[in-house]
């Protein structure tokens, strides 16, 4: 039996301070913003709340590049709004968990303004610094290590031989010039204003553990914690075969050879977050299956990590354009299978969007039936897709706006765009002969500003974030979709969220819900997904027709109740059951709680 822990039974919530309620006017969302709707929050059930990052930053990933980790960014407020918002989450029985972006810091932070001035000195060492020698690549030198890294060798514009052929997840080769000096070169695997910092080095490590400690002693209930899969490199750096014509090679190449993170992790969660009895939630894509019981086992590294399987699902080494598109039984397969593995090894974090993703709704929900559907059938899918992945056992997430059922945003020309990453998608289609046309549709289904824009309070001037010009333009589906007309509405997908966190709260169902064993039902058959969780007492069926067609589907065992019906408010009749089936017409979910075997 895993053991019980404080958060097991709670409903996190992932606010992207930049675009969530703007107070001042300035178009960009701020502390005030989160502490104005934490009633809000409390209102739809949350209990805990991640905070993308605030620290003070030159915002070149927003805010992913941090220049102090121990100051609030300007634009989002000050140290006083922290605690301000600290304090207003305590009196609500909420917590605050910030993010952590330790595997880079910004190239204005200090320490690399110092490594900056003295690569042989102290700070120096806090990152990957190489001084390189010109010479020349490509050399074919037979089949041994050696000449292997001379054969997939590269070179800076201006001749320097680079330490390994990796390209950075926002494109282009890791390494890059020092400024201030013509020889010395710094690794970063995100964009080049993120350079890596270098754990290898204990000195870093305890100016890393310190910063934490410093935030929890603040009184912060934990972590998300960023990208921390990179913080291992394999070492020495080296080279691999080319997966592109740029001659680099993707990062996960080097992270499959990295070995030994764990040191890393068990070191850093025994200096700072188990003392705290510290939160944490990790950002970790390709784990290996063994590692699971010590990343989220009982005393893991980590409280909870992803499930990034669905939003992995179908991605491309050639890049966005040959992405391929996600069906409900593939959905069901990654949904089922990231269950299974984790069994009650531990807890998942669940997801269908944040804010590096699509809008759960518009990747989930097949295109062709969300653009086709009319305006009733598409909140009942909504709500459908809402049901099934909150219901999964693990720690259901909400990303902004999820709750309001919000959609990708449509574009017309990459001006339009902000997001790195789409902006180097951009170039890596265009560069392989994709149309603008192709290349901007590739965006608008993989994009980061989908889930980027700002939140839809109202119908009125910039959907009620801010009295100014929003720092990214609201979706122009503000006027349908928005809270305040979706909180005055039973039917709306609002309203579902606040019942779904209600039932997962309810003590009747919640020993089952949080902690009942998930089994698959009618897991062969098309277009449903349906789930059984069980406890001794208990078992609640999750089932959904998730297509547009009506069907009748069997049921286990006869219904006790309906604890959910994704058609409430709609002016649906109840749902049709009998002779053990039930009738569903197109996307009705329902949650069941089913007589025991012996009544
Ligand atoms: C993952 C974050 O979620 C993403 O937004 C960021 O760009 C990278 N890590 C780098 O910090
Ligand atoms: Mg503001």
């Amino acid at each position: 039996m895993m053991k019980k822990k404080w958060w097991h039974d709670k409903t996190a919530y992932q606010i992207y301070p930049k675009s969530f309620f703007d107070t001042d006017g300035d178009g960009i969302g701020d502390l005030p913003g989160i502490i104005e709707k934490l009633d809000y929050l409390k209102d739809l059930g949350v209990d805990i709340v991640w905070l993308s990052p605030i620290y003070r930053s030159p915002l070149a990933d927003q805010g992913y590049d941090i220049s102090d980790y121990y100051s609030i960014d300007p634009r989002f407020g000050t140290m006083e709004d922290m605690e301000r918002l600290l304090a207003e989450a305590k009196k609500r029985n909420m917590y605050v968990v910030m993010d952590l972006v330790v595997n880079h810091c910004s190239d204005e932070h200090e320490w690399f303004r110092k490594a900056c001035e003295d690569p042989e000195g102290e700070y120096g060492k806090f990152f990957y610094l190489r001084k390189l020698k010109k010479g020349s690549c490509g050399v074919q030198a037979g089949d041994s290590a050696e000449g292997r890294q001379a054969q997939y060798a590269v070179s800076s514009p201006d001749g320097y031989i680079l330490p390994c052929n990796w390209r950075s997840y926002f494109g282009g080769p890791v390494w890059e010039k020092l400024p201030g000096h013509g020889d010395w070169f710094y690794l970063h695997v995100f964009h080049r204003k993120q350079p890596d910092l270098n754990w290898e080095n204990p000195k870093l490590r305890e100016e890393i553990y310190r910063m934490i400690n410093w935030w929890l002693d603040k009184g912060l209930a934990g972590f998300r914690i960023d990208a921390i899969i990179n913080i291992k490199k394999a070492l020495p750096f080296r080279n691999y075969a080319p997966d592109r014509a740029d001659g680099l090679c993707s990062i996960h190449r080097m992270l499959s050879d990295a070995e030994g993170i764990g040191a890393f992790l068990g070191e850093l969660r025994d200096r700072t977050f188990a003392p705290h009895n510290a939160f944490t939630v990790g950002e970790v894509f390709n784990e290996k299956e063994e590692e699971l019981p010590d990343f989220i086992g009982d005393d893991g590294y980590f409280s909870t990590m992803f499930d990034f399987a669905e939003a992995v699902w179908g991605s491309s080494p050639e890049g966005w354009h040959a992405a391929a598109q996600i069906t409900p039984d593939d959905y069901r397969a990654c949904l089922f299978s990231a269950q299974e593995r984790v069994r009650d090894i531990g807890f998942l974090s669940n997801i269908i969007e944040n804010h590096d993703e699509p809008r759960g709704v518009s990747r989930y929900i097949p295109e062709a039936d969300l653009r086709g559907m009319d305006a009733a059938l598409r909140l009942t899918a909504k709500k459908a897709l809402a049901t099934i992945y909150f219901f999964v056992r693990g720690l259901p997430w909400i990303y902004q706006g999820q709750e309001i059922g919000m959609e990708n945003l449509p574009l017309h020309s990459i001006e339009e765009v902000d997001d790195i990453a789409s902006r180097n998608a951009w170039e890596v289609m265009r560069g392989l002969g994709i149309s603008s046309e192709d290349a901007l549709r590739a965006i608008e289904r993989n994009g980061r500003d989908n889930a980027r824009t700002p939140f839809q309070w109202t119908a009125g001037h910039a959907a009620g974030f801010t009295t100014g010009t929003p720092w990214l333009q609201v979706n122009p589906n503000y006027r349908q979709i928005n809270l305040e007309q979706q909180a005055a509405d039973p039917a709306s997908v609002f309203r579902h969220y606040r019942r779904m966190t209600a039932l997962r709260r309810d003590p009747l169902y919640r020993e089952t819900l949080v902690y009942g064993s998930f089994e698959p039902y009618l897991a062969d058959d098309h277009n449903v997904i349906a789930y059984l969780r069980r406890s001794q007492t208990l078992t609640i069926l999750v089932l959904s027709n998730y297509q547009r067609e009506d069907r009748t589907l069997p049921l286990p065992a006869d219904v006790r109740k309906v604890l959910l019906d994704n058609c409430t408010g709609s002016g649906s009749p109840a749902p049709l059951i009998q002779d053990g089936r039930v009738a569903l017409t197109g996307y009705r979910t329902l949650v069941l709680e089913l007589a025991q075997k012996s009544e």
